[in-house]
């Protein structure tokens, strides 16, 4: 069970506490996404960004991108210090060569579903990527109500996918909605909100955890 608290909620102006505090609370990845207000309506940060934090925070980079082209910016991603780039089926470009591309960078390829998607169209890809992420909001922003009704896509993948590949869920996940995920076949999962700006980030990442260990 992988807690990847989204850094997309910090305070950017204290970035490196922020990510201080993630680590420290036993954050196992920090997931990390990147918006081009295309492909999503908002704009979030890139890899400048990720650059800079890549000396300061040690933790696993799992980059989320949310780009109408992730083909072009593969090698950037690289450079930047991104251990993970998931993309989106929906993004132009053949899938297929997408995760090609990422692996030749020496990165581990994800691929993900927006709620509107259905599952079934990942299934060409399945046996060659490392993580399947299932959105459980609409990508674009954080703190947006957890959707329920996406838990047939992770028990649909469960059964499907090669062993050992990762399962993400990302979006309202909270103490109250992680069981379910956790039940259908999900062993990611992304927290922003969740975690950050709470009182005590290592109470919400082992809370969220143990409540994950306890739902299988
Ligand atoms: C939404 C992002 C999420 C977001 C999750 O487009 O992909 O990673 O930060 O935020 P919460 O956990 O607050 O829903
Ligand atoms: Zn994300």
């Amino acid at each position: 069970m992988l807690i990847s608290p989204s850094m997309l909620s910090a305070d950017f102006a204290r970035l490196k506490e922020e990510l201080d505090r993630v680590k420290q609370g036993g954050a196992d990845w920090l997931h990390i996404d990147v918006m081009d207000g295309h492909f999503v309506p908002n704009i979030s940060f890139g890899m400048p960004v990720i650059k800079c934090i890549r000396p300061v925070c040690d933790l696993f980079f799992d980059v989320h991108i949310m780009i109408s082209q992730p083909q072009k910016y593969i090698t950037d991603l690289k450079k930047s210090g991104a251990d993970l780039v998931t993309f989106h089926v929906e993004a132009e470009g053949d899938p297929a060569e997408t995760i090609r591309m990422i692996h030749a960078e020496g990165m581990k390829a994800g691929i993900s579903v927006k709620p509107g998607t259905p599952v079934e169209v990942l299934a060409p890809y399945l046996d060659e990527v490392e993580l399947v992420l299932v959105m459980t909001v609409e990508p674009g922003f954080g703190g947006q109500s957890f959707m329920e009704d996406m838990m047939p896509k992770l028990a649909w993948l469960r059964q499907r996918c090669r062993p050992g590949t990762v399962l993400q869920v990302d979006g309202g996940i909270n103490r109250k909605t992680i069981a379910a995920a956790a039940a259908a076949g999900a062993n990611c999962f992304v927290a922003g909100s969740a975690v950050f700006g709470r009182e005590d980030y290592g109470a919400e990442i082992t809370a969220l955890r143990e409540l994950a260990k306890a739902a299988v």
